[in-house]
């Protein structure tokens, strides 16, 4: 049994679908046949979502969640470029919760953002409890501060002994530093994790399989910037996620389901500051062919 059926009573013959989909489209005796399984079909919806005359059926999707698109308003490159441009990463927040139906959006647009093979591998969970926030920067500041102080007895030893490469021993300052600093910061009442902000988002998927990072990352990008159309601001939280894959700990607190990794990490929230400005960033280096 095909996945996919072609209404022929409303089929065109136009053949875009064949264009489409070489896969699990194909001519017999000049008529577009289809034979969808799981040999072929990624379930990327593409043949319904281009056949004019509506005669594709995917009988693995959901038929209503294919809306019209043909509606022609769209979002001027300037606006977007503007929009993009003036992104920035927000550490200050309100003491404002995000109602739930625009959390429900911020979620909702998760499962369509593209995933290497239309695998739809990423999950994600939210968490704004105010307390299990604290807990899990606290759990991640011992690990960064206790990881800082190893490296830092690691860097004596290889200095009086005149050992270590530049950089062994440059990333091994950098991480006594970061946990030094990290450590400090908390003692100050500060949260140096996650910045207080009222939800965290973490985006996880099973270690089996491929292009859990990308996926992962392109859902958390598309999220954050969705966000700021609700004013909201985001800023990915890479110290997370490198804090939960390293420190047994931070995984078993998070209770992600079993052979699971975080792949990206943000925070969202209304933000306290306003940047006035843009600001200034190198060139990006290219190289025209
Ligand atoms: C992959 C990635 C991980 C990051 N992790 C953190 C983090 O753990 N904590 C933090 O405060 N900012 C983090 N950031 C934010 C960067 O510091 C920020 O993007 C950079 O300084 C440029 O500032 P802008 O985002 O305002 O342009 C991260 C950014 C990226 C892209």
């Amino acid at each position: 049994m095909s996945w996919v059926s072609i209404d022929y009573d409303k089929c065109n013959g136009c053949g875009t679908c064949l264009e489409v989909c070489r896969r699990c489209f194909f001519l017999e005796d000049e008529t577009v046949v289809v034979h969808a399984d799981d040999n072929c079909c990624s379930l990327c919806g593409h043949c319904v979502s281009i056949c004019s005359p509506g005669a594709i059926e995917h009988h693995k999707m959901d038929m209503n969640n294919f809306i019209d698109t043909s509606k022609d308003e769209f979002i001027t490159t300037d606006d977007f470029f503007e929009f993009l441009r003036q992104r920035r990463s927000h550490r200050h927040f309100k003491k404002q919760s995000i109602p739930k139906k625009d959390m429900d959006k911020l979620i909702d647009i998760v499962r369509y953002s593209p995933t290497g093979s239309n695998s739809q591998n990423v999950a994600v969970v939210v968490i704004q409890d105010a307390a299990r926030i604290e807990k899990l920067s606290n759990l991640s500041v011992d690990f960064m501060a206790a990881g800082g102080e190893q490296s830092a007895k690691k860097l004596q030893e290889l200095k009086a002994e005149g050992k270590g490469t530049p950089g062994e021993l440059s990333m091994m300052e950098m991480m006594a530093r970061y946990g030094e600093m990290m450590k400090q910061s908390r003692e100050m009442g500060d949260d140096p994790v996650f910045y207080q902000a009222p939800a965290v988002i973490v985006f996880h998927s099973s270690k089996e399989g491929m292009g859990q990072k990308d996926n992962c990352m392109i859902a958390s990008t598309t999220m954050g910037l969705l966000a700021r159309t609700m004013g909201l601001e985001f800023t990915y939280i890479g110290i997370f996620e490198a804090a939960a894959n390293a420190s047994p700990p931070v995984m078993e607190e998070l209770k992600l389901p079993e052979g699971h990794g975080v792949y990206s990490v943000i925070i969202v929230g209304y933000p306290k500051l306003k940047f006035l400005r843009t600001v200034d960033r190198k060139p990006t280096a290219v190289r025209w062919e």
